[in-house]
């Protein structure tokens, strides 16, 4: 279809939130379309996921008993976003959890059983890292490679994976195009940079903010992001693509031209869940706000069925820490990761795992905070609830004073605050300044 064509019935400059957004989901049905209608004057849902490695269903339950558990899914539990509470507890900063839009949690549940042992995955658009963390909060065997084009947001996915204690999310920050790597993985994770239009509940600014002109200038980068996608996944390996967007063009239209430029694309396809809508000629699913309980993705899954099954190369500068952690001279300092490949020496990572040293943050502790939450050498001592918010607001704490006088982690219900030294029974808190915070 050609550009002016595509354009018809569309005014070229921005949009005002007055744009009947409804028009866009030719792939609905006049019911469906009633039920967006009246969805948008309701409130955006929110969800989180649950982090099985450091906190349990049944505490998350008795310290939360709002949430409402998904019914397909044991780690999704919806919650009115009320002014961003659940991310001020304890229990989030302590990584028990992750917040993200139910939409996109949905995504890594299809993936879960349909991915290798020790498979691993590489997401190009992935901060604040939401589609790679919900993935490694089920499949923890998974290493993964999280890139960002944008620094500063890149940085947001590391600091999510040390919060959530993950040794094997490796994060990057690169145009990803410009990525130069082998056809090396077993899932590429293509969250494409959209037009936004499935967020206008949540995101007021994003219907303001749309236009036909902002969906006709991505399309081209979708394009080329499709096409490094490709080149990445290795034979049988699977590319997840989504955006956020209700527009064909970027959605079903951007996939079947994919497919054109490479028939051994195919379509895996998936048992859909109440509300999806099947997308145009059966390529993907849409959740739509009012339709589906979650905010506006769309997602497809394919599978590349031709081409190299290469190899990683081990790496020999990785040297064994634990039964499950190695460690790695990077840049100038340590990092502790599940695994590391050769193949991955030259890209610049931002954090190629969790940091073990930093001089920097405190000057009377070595250890960068993110080494707390996967070292196996340091004492742990439990504070009860009181104390641990003493804590994460940077005051002193006290604790039992049998306890050596030590470097100590603290602890909440077993899960991992941040170091301190143990002096007399009183603790000096060495959580770094821009981590402390009054919680709930
Ligand atoms: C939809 S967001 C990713 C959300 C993320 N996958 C998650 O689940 O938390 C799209 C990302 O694409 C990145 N991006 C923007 N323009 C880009 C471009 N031209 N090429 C590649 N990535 C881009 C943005 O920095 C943004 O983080």
């Amino acid at each position: 279809m050609s550009k002016s064509k595509k354009n018809k019935g569309f005014v070229s400059k921005k949009q005002t939130s007055t744009f009947d957004f409804s028009s866009l989901l030719t792939y609905c049905s006049q019911d469906e379309i009633l039920k967006f209608k009246e969805g948008l004057k309701g409130k955006a849902v929110s969800s989180l996921i649950l982090n099985p490695l450091i906190y349990t269903a049944k505490r998350l339950e008795e310290a939360f008993p709002d949430l409402k558990k998904d019914k397909d899914d044991p780690l999704l539990y919806r919650f009115v976003k009320e002014e961003g509470r659940m991310g001020k507890t304890l229990e989030h900063f302590a990584g028990g959890f992750y917040i993200l839009d139910p939409s996109s949690g949905v995504i890594s549940s299809y993936l879960t059983n349909l991915l290798p042992k020790d498979f691993v995955s590489l997401d190009l658009c992935a901060a604040p890292g939401g589609k790679t963390i919900a993935m490694d909060l089920r499949r923890p065997d998974g290493l993964y490679l999280a890139n960002d084009i944008a620094f500063d947001r890149a940085l947001e996915i590391n600091k999510n994976a040390q919060r959530l204690a993950l040794g094997n999310i490796l994060t990057l920050s690169i145009d990803p195009v410009k990525l130069s790597l082998p056809s090396l993985f077993d899932l590429v994770i293509l969250d494409a940079p959209c037009s936004g239009s499935g967020m206008i509940r949540k995101e007021p600014k994003m219907a303001s903010d749309w236009s036909m002109d902002k969906v006709t200038r991505l399309l081209p980068i979708q394009e080329n992001l499709l096409e490094k996608a490709y080149e990445c996944t290795k034979k049988n390996g699977i590319i997840a693509y989504s955006t956020c967007s209700l527009s064909l063009e970027e959605d079903e239209d951007q996939v079947k031209a994919f497919i054109k430029r490479h028939p051994d694309i195919q379509v895996i396809p998936v048992e859909p869940r109440e509300g999806m809508v099947l997308g145009k000629d059966g390529l993907g699913y849409h959740m739509i706000p009012g339709i589906y309980d979650g905010e506006g993705i769309y997602f497809v899954l394919l599978r590349k069925t031709q081409g190299d099954a290469y190899k990683f190369t081990s790496s020999k500068d990785a040297r064994i820490y634990n039964d499950y952690l190695m460690s790695l001279d990077y840049k100038d300092n340590s990092y502790l990761v599940t695994r590391f490949y050769q193949d991955f020496a030259n890209l610049p990572f931002i954090a190629p795992g969790m940091k073990v040293y930093d001089k920097s943050e405190h000057p009377k502790c070595e250890y960068d905070h993110s080494y707390c939450k996967v070292c196996d050498d340091i004492e742990k001592v439990e504070l009860d609830r009181q104390s641990a918010l003493q804590y994460v607001q940077g005051n002193e704490v006290k604790v039992d004073s049998s306890i050596a006088d030590e470097l100590v982690i603290l602890t909440y219900q077993n899960m991992r605050l941040g170091l301190g030294k143990n002096i007399k029974g009183k603790v000096k808190n060495y959580l770094p300044k821009g981590l402390r915070a009054n919680l709930y």
